[in-house]
């Protein structure tokens, strides 16, 4: 049951229904837990920073309900997201004494969710998986939709799986603990999010930017509802991402290029998809795709956000163009750029490789 401070999304991907509950601490993950199956062991997966900050409310929370949480601690860190931390990972729960209806917990970040997650996915061929994310970012974005998976030497996220959680519970209030950094990262999300929903949604952003730059709880807790929201919607659109997930790719584009040159962690995932957003914006402006006036909103509210809105003058030009045409979403010589054409409407417009320079020209 859902309480009255509580509200929950309802998330439907392919025929199963999860919620999303935005609550404003963890106090009612226990109760919130029914929607996984009767009260047994769990496996609590955190990592070094988030367990001593966070883990004891959610254990407690747990075991009112019932439940018998193993908390098992991963490292911290983007450059710990792989297969051995992965490997190390599924050997610890599998000395749990997990069966395969013992639910491995995710507390942490989106790269606790990610790696967690993948192993829920693979060990005795997948167990149900929660999602408790403690990052601005994960609640809005990485703990809803279901892709999991670690780094390779060869890139970001290229082993995985599509393991949808069965519940993802949002405290609030773990936020608290949070670094003005990471928080803006997830306010780069919001701020992509919102231009994917429409004119209304910009407007209501406009006017919220600042009291969520600032951390007003009671903003905090409307934009997680919303973006989670918008999030739901095109995932159950489609699940598996043939078509319109992505355009959740939205500013990512040169986004990833940022952090690939920069060097992963110098400038973060949320500050570089806000300086790809307005660039992409500008450039469909110069090229008659989108009606004059989107960049500079959208510049306007990164900055109200607290985010970037241009990429530093020290980053190579060259190496930026060679990191866009190295773009995952590319096939053969053409780029597929999602560009903002008005709020609301996002279109997926093929870029020859040869045009990448004209594109990075507006980071600047
Ligand atoms: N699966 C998806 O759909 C999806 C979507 C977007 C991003 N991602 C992935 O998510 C990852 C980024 O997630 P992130 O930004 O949450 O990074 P993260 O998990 O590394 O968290 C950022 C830092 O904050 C710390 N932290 C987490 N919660 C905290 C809290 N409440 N208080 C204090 N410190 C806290 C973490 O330990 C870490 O040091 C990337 O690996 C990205 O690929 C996945």
């Amino acid at each position: 049951m859902v309480s009255q401070e509580q509200k929950s999304v309802d998330v439907q991907v392919e025929g199963c229904t999860y919620p999303v509950v935005i609550a404003p601490t963890l106090a009612g993950l226990g109760a919130s837990m029914h929607v996984v199956g009767k009260p047994g062991r769990v496996v609590l997966v955190t990592n070094e920073v988030v367990g001593p900050l966070h883990a004891e409310d959610a254990e407690r929370s747990l075991g009112e309900a019932g439940w018998s949480p193993i908390r098992v601690t991963i490292p911290d860190g983007e450059d710990r997201k792989d297969l051995h931390t992965w490997r190390v990972l599924v050997e610890q729960i599998l000395d749990c004494g997990v069966d395969r209806n013992t639910p491995v917990l995710a507390l942490g970040g989106g790269v606790t969710g990610d790696i967690a997650g993948f192993a829920a996915a693979t060990v005795l061929r997948g167990v149900p998986f929660v999602q408790v994310p403690t990052t601005l970012l994960a609640m809005v974005d990485a703990s809803v939709g279901g892709k999991v998976g670690v780094n390779t030497e060869r890139g970001k996220n290229l082993v995985g799986a599509f393991w949808q959680p069965r519940l993802v519970y949002a405290g609030i209030a773990t936020l608290e603990t949070l670094s003005e950094a990471e928080l803006r990262c997830g306010l780069g999300e919001v701020l992509k999010h919102t231009v994917l929903v429409g004119e209304a949604e910009m407007q209501a952003l406009e006017i919220d930017a600042c009291a969520l730059a600032n951390r007003d709880v009671a903003r905090l807790t409307d934009w997680v509802g919303r973006s989670v929201a918008c999030k739901a919607g095109v995932v159950a659109a489609d699940p598996r991402e043939a078509g319109v997930r992505a355009t959740l790719n939205l500013g990512h584009t040169l986004g990833h290029a940022i952090e690939t040159v920069a060097g992963f962690g110098e400038i973060r995932h949320g500050e570089a998809v806000a300086m790809g957003l307005v660039a992409v914006t500008r450039f469909a402006e110069a090229r008659g795709w989108t009606a004059p006036g989107l960049a500079r909103r959208l510049s306007s509210l990164a900055s109200a956000l607290g985010l970037p809105t241009q990429c530093p003058n020290n980053l190579d030009h060259g190496a930026l163009c060679a990191a866009v045409g190295f773009d995952k979403k590319r096939s053969r010589a053409t780029l597929t750029l999602v560009v903002p054409c008005a709020p609301g409407r996002v279109e997926l417009r093929p870029l020859p490789v040869g045009e990448v320079a004209e594109l990075v020209q507006f980071l600047f």
